[in-house]
C-alpha cells in the first residue's frame, strides 16, 4: 500500500520501540553499516546502533582495497572486530563484499597473466568467506557486477575483473563462496534500479537477465541486493516498475536484501523541517512498495545517523551535493542521535509491511545446484 500524506514530525521520545522490534514483528530484519571506529563501549552511537539495529555491514573495512597489505595478503584485524562485534551483540552479519572493482589492491590491476588473477579472486573470495564461516548470514559476492551500457550481451560492467580473468569471473566468485560456505546466502548487490529513469529500466532488465542466466548455468546465488541510495526529487519514480522488478527477482526463487538504503537532499530546500518531510515522503513512498513484496527479508540502512554518513561526508557523487553548503540530511537520526521523521516513516512501513518468515541460514537446494 502506497503512503499518503506527510511524514508525522513528532519530537524524540525514548520511550518509541527501537526499529530493529518493530521490523521483526514482521519477520523483517532491520540493521545499518557502521566503521570499526565507531563502535566503541559506552558510546552513545554505538548504544543507539544497538538499540536500534538487528544487523551490521562493515563501510568499508572488508573491502578488499581496505585489507590488503600486499600481493596475496590482507590484515584481517579491524574486519575481524566487527563480525566480533556482531557475534558479541547477536547482530546478524552482513558480509560487503567480496569483489567490488571501485576496491581493488593496486597489484591485482597490475598482474600480467590471467592465470595469477584467477587464483588471486579465487584465492580472495575462499579466504574471506572460510574465514568467516557460519558467521556471516550473506555475503554481497560480487557488488555491482552489471552495466546495462555495456556493449556485451552478457551486461557485465567491462571492469578490472572482466580484464583480468574474463567473464567467467563472476561464476568463479560465487561458485568459489559456496564451497567455502554453503550457509552463506550468495547476492548480486546493485545499484541504480529504484527509479523510472530509461537507464535503470535497462539496468533492471540487464540484472535479471544476469541473474537468469546465472540460475540456467547452476552459479549459486540466493539473493538479489538493492541498494536502495535514494535521492529527493531526482528522478521519477514508477510503483508499477519497482513491483515488477521485486516480483521477477522472486518468482526466481530469489530473497530481496535491500542493502544501502539512504536518501541524498540536495535537491530539496534548505529549510530544515520541509527537507526532513521530503526525505522521509522519498523513504516512505519506496519502503510502502517494496516491503509489500514477501521476498524482501532485510533492510539496511547504509548509517544510522546523520553524524556517520558517506552523504555527509561527501564520498558519493559530486552532483548529489548542496550547493548551499548546508549539511545533508540523510539517514533516520540526526547528528544528535535525534529521531527525525524519516525515523517515523521507517517505523511506519515495518509496522504495515505483510507478515513474513526466513530461515536463520540457507536453505540448501541441491536439487538446483548439483
Ligand atoms: C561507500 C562508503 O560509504 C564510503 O565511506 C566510501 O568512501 C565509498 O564507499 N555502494 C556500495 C558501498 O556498495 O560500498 C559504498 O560505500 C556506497 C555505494
Amino acid at each position: 500500500m502506497a503512503g499518503a500524506g506527510a511524514a508525522p514530525l513528532r519530537a524524540a521520545d525514548q520511550s518509541e520501540q527501537p526499529l530493529k522490534d518493530i521490523a521483526g514483528a514482521r519477520g523483517l530484519r532491520y540493521g545499518s553499516t557502521a566503521m570499526a571506529s565507531q563502535l566503541l563501549p559506552g558510546d552513545s552511537f554505538t548504544d543507539l546502533l544497538l538499540r536500534e539495529a538487528a544487523a551490521l555491514v562493515a563501510e568499508n573495512e572488508m573491502k578488499w582495497l581496505h585489507m590488503s597489505t600486499a600481493r596475496f595478503h590482507s590484515d584481517y584485524r579491524v574486519a575481524d572486530c566487527l563480525v566480533d562485534f556482531a557475534a558479541a551483540h547477536r547482530l546478524l552479519c552482513r558480509g560487503h563484499n567480496l569483489l567490488w572493482y571501485w576496491t581493488i589492491p593496486a597489484w591485482f590491476k597490475e598482474l600480467s597473466d590471467r592465470k595469477t588473477a584467477r587464483a588471486a579472486l579465487l584465492r580472495r573470495v575462499t579466504d574471506m568467506v572460510t574465514r568467516y564461516r557460519g558467521r556471516i548470514d550473506s555475503w554481497d559476492v560480487v557488488n555491482e557486477p552489471v552495466d546495462a551500457a555495456a556493449d556485451r550481451t552478457d551486461h557485465l560492467r567491462a571492469d578490472v575483473f572482466l580484464k583480468q580473468v574474463g567473464p567467467e569471473y563472476l561464476a568463479l566468485a560465487h561458485l568459489a563462496a559456496r564451497a567455502a560456505d554453503p550457509e552463506a546466502r550468495l547476492v548480486l548487490n546493485e545499484c541504480g534500479v529504484e527509479y523510472d529513469t530509461p537507464d535503470m529500466d535497462r539496468k533492471r532488465a540487464a540484472v535479471l537477465d544476469v541473474v537468469e542466466t546465472m540460475r540456467k548455468r547452476q552459479v549459486p546465488i540466493d539473493a538479489l541486493g538493492i541498494q536502495a541510495h535514494l535521492a529527493v526529487g531526482r528522478y521519477p519514480f514508477s510503483e508499477q516498475k519497482l513491483r515488477d522488478y521485486l516480483a521477477r527477482a522472486a518468482a526466481m526463487g530469489l530473497e530481496i536484501q535491500i542493502t544501502e538504503l539512504d536518501c541524498t537532499d540536495d535537491l530539496a530546500p534548505a529549510d530544515i523541517p520541509a527537507r526532513d518531510r521530503l526525505v522521509a515522503d522519498e523513504y516512505r513512498r519506496f519502503l510502502d512498495v517494496v516491503l509489500d513484496e514477501p521476498a524482501v527479508k532485510i533492510v539496511m540502512s547504509w548509517g544510522l545517523s546523520d553524524r556517520y554518513s558517506w552523504i555527509v561526508r561527501h564520498e558519493n557523487t559530486l552532483e548529489q551535493r548542496r550547493s548551499d553548503g548546508e549539511e545533508e540530511r540523510p539517514l533516520p537520526f540526526d547528528r544528535d542521535l535525534k529521531r527525525k521523521p524519516a525515523w517515523y516513516a521507517l517505523a511506519a512501513a515495518f509496522a504495515h509491511a505483510p507478515q513474513r518468515e526466513r530461515g536463520a541460514r540457507r536453505e540448501h537446494s541441491p536439487s538446483v545446484e548439483g
